[in-house]
């Protein structure tokens, strides 16, 4: 499949996958109402969804990934390693996890180094899934977990040694406010992992959520943003994860739906689906950038 084949936007629902109407309504603390619906939902029903965790730990990430740290990126455990390696973490250090979803990714990167982990994520169920994952992982002690958004993370100044991020900044409505948010809870020298989609303005015109604040290349903005861009690389054999997911996705969309529920299966349906859009500009890249010691720069200029 070439990412082309009778596929529609999310706008234009065809015959295919049923997704509903999203909207680029943006709540008060910055994140868009129709993504974190989808996300709520779709926390809610992983549990009970052996399909659809079946499918993404196939498709989407490999099985190599520690299944008691199982998530709904892409992150597979060579790309968690080479994001490890590149946050120089280490036993005491605090690793804030934006977008932490159900906590997986960033617990995995706690247990691995011995760092104290802060999760932030809008969706409540996300937030009640990560929890009880930490309790599983005998992380409790170690971890927390706040609802909150990249542009209102709720955390204070200079209160991490790293953070990370993963298939989550494209979201952000705001992505200057949000690398400013991150500068911001980041301190003097600690070190910043995105690992996200860039988003081709031109192609992603008129589509709902993705081509609200489209960015095709992020190291211009993290640059201008006070960071420092030490790695910004494609990650390797990320289209045929995206597609192959997506296509395991549609293909089982009536057990998903009976599994999950009409809204849930519709979120991830969703998102496979948005993911896909982001065939307008098929890159994932994974960028490090420490923030510097001294340089403080003015965001608003
Ligand atoms: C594809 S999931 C990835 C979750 C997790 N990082 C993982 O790898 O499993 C995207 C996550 O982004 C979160 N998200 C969406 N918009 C956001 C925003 N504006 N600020 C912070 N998180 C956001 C969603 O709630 C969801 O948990």
């Amino acid at each position: 499949m070439t990412g082309d084949e009778g596929l529609t936007t999310p706008t234009e629902p065809s015959d295919g996958p049923t997704i509903g109407r999203l909207s680029d309504e943006v709540t008060e603390d910055g994140v868009f109402q129709a993504v974190l619906d989808g996300y709520d939902a779709v926390y809610d029903a992983l549990a009970r969804s052996a399909t659809f965790n079946r499918i993404w730990r196939t498709h989407a990430y490999g099985g190599e990934f520690p299944a008691e740290f199982a998530h709904i990126g892409f992150l597979t455990l060579d790309e968690g390693r080479w994001m490890l390696d590149a946050l120089h973490l280490g036993e005491g250090d605090t690793l804030v996890d934006v977008a932490c979803g159900a906590g997986g990714p960033g617990l995995w990167a706690a247990q691995q180094s011995g760092a104290a982990l802060v999760g932030v994520d809008p969706s409540a169920a996300g937030i009640a899934a990560a929890r009880q994952r930490a309790g599983h992982v005998g992380l409790e002690e170690r971890s927390r977990f706040d609802q909150g958004t990249f542009e209102q993370t709720g955390l204070p100044d200079r209160s991490a040694d790293a953070a990370m991020s993963i298939e989550a900044f494209q979201y952000a409505p705001d992505k200057w406010a949000a690398l400013g948010e991150l500068f911001r809870v980041l301190r003097p020298g600690g070190r910043l992992a995105l690992v996200c989609f860039e988003v081709d303005p031109a192609k992603a015109e008129g589509l709902p959520v993705l081509g609200v604040d489209p960015v095709p290349d992020y190291a211009p903005l993290l640059d201008s943003a006070g960071f420092t861009v030490e790695t910004y690389e494609e990650t390797p054999g990320w289209e045929e994860r995206v597609y192959g997911a997506f296509e395991a996705v549609v293909d089982a969309a009536d057990t998903l739906r009976e599994e999950m529920g009409e809204r849930a299966a519709a979120g991830a349906i969703a998102e496979a689906m948005l993911t896909v859009t982001m065939k307008a500009q098929p890159r994932r890249v994974l960028a490090v950038a420490p923030r510097p010691a001294r340089q403080r720069r003015d965001l608003g200029s």
